[in-house]
């Protein structure tokens, strides 16, 4: 970040493993990625208040912000974001904050549309989690990954930094459960599972299609 007067300034490098805060912590500063990538994670209770599973938010690459809540709502963090790879950040308390949206209201335009697109992606979670079908479920997660975290190729392809069980987890639903309805998309090939773990979804249209299609054949039984 040499010749970066911005960076001088406000700049911290974090090497990949570094827990920048976690949930529940107070929090002062903001976050904005210039290099690398950062996951959001938060703790959720399942079956009563002794199980506990990470539950991942997000993974924000180069552009992204986060920790933005705690400075605009005065509250602890919500979340915990940990450094997955070696990133260089600039830090900005809520004074800076303050005094960059008035020097450039570009960036309050920016963090408004942020803040749009995750309570769009929060409202899509609420919608998935109120199927009971475990099919509708994991696909409408999968979709919600594209949407949302996917890295789309230059063939129209969408990688999705997701694994089975972050899937799993997502979705509420036991790793089994999700395994099933993955094998059949696979043998569909409507995903393909790549060797590292992470899937790949050639053509994101025909997952909402076959959506459609089990949709349909359970309200109106089978052709
Ligand atoms: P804060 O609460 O300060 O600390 C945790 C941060 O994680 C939070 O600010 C947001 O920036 C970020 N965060 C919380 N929930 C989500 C989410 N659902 N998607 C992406 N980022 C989130």
């Amino acid at each position: 970040m040499a010749d970066d007067p911005l960076f001088e300034k406000l700049g911290k490098s974090a090497a990949a493993g570094e827990v920048l805060f976690r949930d529940g912590e107070a929090g002062e500063v903001m976050y904005v990625i210039r290099q690398g990538r950062v996951r959001i994670v938060t703790e959720v209770e399942v079956e009563g208040p002794k199980k506990k599973v990470r539950k991942q938010l997000a993974i924000l690459g180069p552009g992204d912000f986060f920790g933005e809540m705690a400075i605009l709502n005065d509250k602890p963090r919500t979340a915990t974001a940990e450094v997955i790879e070696d990133a260089k950040l600039l830090v900005i308390d809520g004074d800076t904050l303050g005094a960059m949206i008035k020097q450039n209201t570009e960036i309050a335009v920016r963090l408004v549309k942020r803040l749009a697109r995750r309570l769009d992606s929060a409202n899509a979670i609420i919608d998935l989690l109120m199927h009971r079908d475990p099919k509708a479920r994991t696909i409408l997660g999968l979709a919600h990954e594209a949407e949302f975290n996917g890295v789309r190729e230059d063939d129209g392809s969408v990688r999705v930094p997701t694994s089975r069980r972050a899937l799993a987890q997502q979705v509420g639903l036991a790793e089994p459960e999700v395994d099933a309805v993955l094998q059949r998309l696979q043998r569909l090939r409507i995903l393909e599972v790549q060797p590292d773990g992470e899937f790949r979804i050639p053509d994101v249209m025909r997952l909402h299609e076959f959506l459609e299609f089990l949709q349909m054949r359970e309200r109106y039984g089978e052709p």
